[in-house]
């Protein structure tokens, strides 16, 4: 079923608001192709149903239309030279600014169904010497309600897995469940999974040591990326760092972060005069 050029222009408009995200006009094939279950779905016969639910304001229909939209892809390990360089550059530098028993924040905004965060509380075990004297907690956010659900459940398939786990860190981290496999306590304790829009100002209470914002920032309306990297930049520590993805960049904010030399993907928040 064909979007009305007039309903794209009212979609584009719901998603950049509400996700920040700006699906392209050349791209509205993926729109109708993701919208498609969800009326179905809801006993519609065409998109036109739905659309008029979205334009009413039903929470419902807003609800699954964002999560039909969101890209929800990961995978364990992503990228892992990133991994590296949080585990083996990132992390000392902010350990060696710790005082002994002080917490170290971290915080992975759009954390998908949880691999991120969990390879990074894996690689924080691996390196337990290192964090002897402090704390860490990893606060994961994600907007998708799906996403967030799977992550907090810990438990992955087979495919999930072999998509980046090393074998002998599954068979440390995870207890075999059928065909699935479920993340280990210790691992899970570390991290606090919430459902949480990018676009939503932070608290003022919580700064980060370190912020993961990998493959989320790429596909969003310029304004809105603003938006999501001021965020950031408001819940970071002074001395904390940015960490987003190979993909992604900080057009439009240079005035808030600059580039750490040598280090693909890692910024330092820029300090008021
Ligand atoms: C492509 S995934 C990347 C996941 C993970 N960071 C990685 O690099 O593997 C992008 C994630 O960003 C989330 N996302 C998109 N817009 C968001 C927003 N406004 N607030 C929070 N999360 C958002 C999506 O739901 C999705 O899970």
């Amino acid at each position: 079923m064909a979007i009305p050029a007039s309903d794209f222009e009212f979609y584009k408009q719901f998603l950049t608001e509400e996700t920040g995200l700006s699906p392209e006009s050349e791209k509205i094939y993926l729109l109708e192709s993701r919208l498609s279950p969800v009326y179905k779905k809801m006993g519609f016969e065409d998109l036109g149903e739905l659309t008029d639910l979205l334009r009413a304001g039903d929470a419902n229909a807003k609800r699954c239309v964002i999560e039909a939209i969101l890209d929800t892809e990961t995978c364990f390990f992503r990228d892992r030279k990133i991994f590296d360089m949080v585990i083996n550059d990132v992390l000392p530098d902010i350990v060696a600014s710790k005082k002994s028993k002080e917490t170290i924040n971290v915080w992975t905004a759009g954390c998908a169904s949880g691999q991120e965060p969990y390879s990074l509380a894996m690689l924080i075990k691996e390196q337990a010497k290192m964090f002897k004297k402090n704390i860490v907690k990893i606060f994961a956010t994600d907007l998708s309600e799906s996403a967030i659900k799977t992550a907090i459940a810990g438990e992955y398939t087979q495919y999930d897995v072999q998509r980046g786990v090393p074998v002998r860190m599954l068979i440390k981290y995870f207890a075999q469940n059928n065909t699935d496999w479920m993340i280990n306590k210790n691992v899970r304790s570390l991290v606090k999974f919430e459902v949480g829009n990018i676009l939503n100002s932070v608290s003022v209470n919580q700064k980060y040591d370190l912020v993961l914002c990998r493959n989320v920032l790429s596909e969003f309306d310029e304004s809105q990326k603003r938006k999501a990297l001021e965020n950031i930049h408001a819940s970071l520590a002074r001395h904390g760092r940015l960490v987003i993805g190979f993909h992604d960049n900080i057009e439009g904010a240079k005035d808030l972060f600059v580039p750490q030399a040598d280090k693909d993907g890692l910024y330092i928040p820029v300090q008021p005069a």
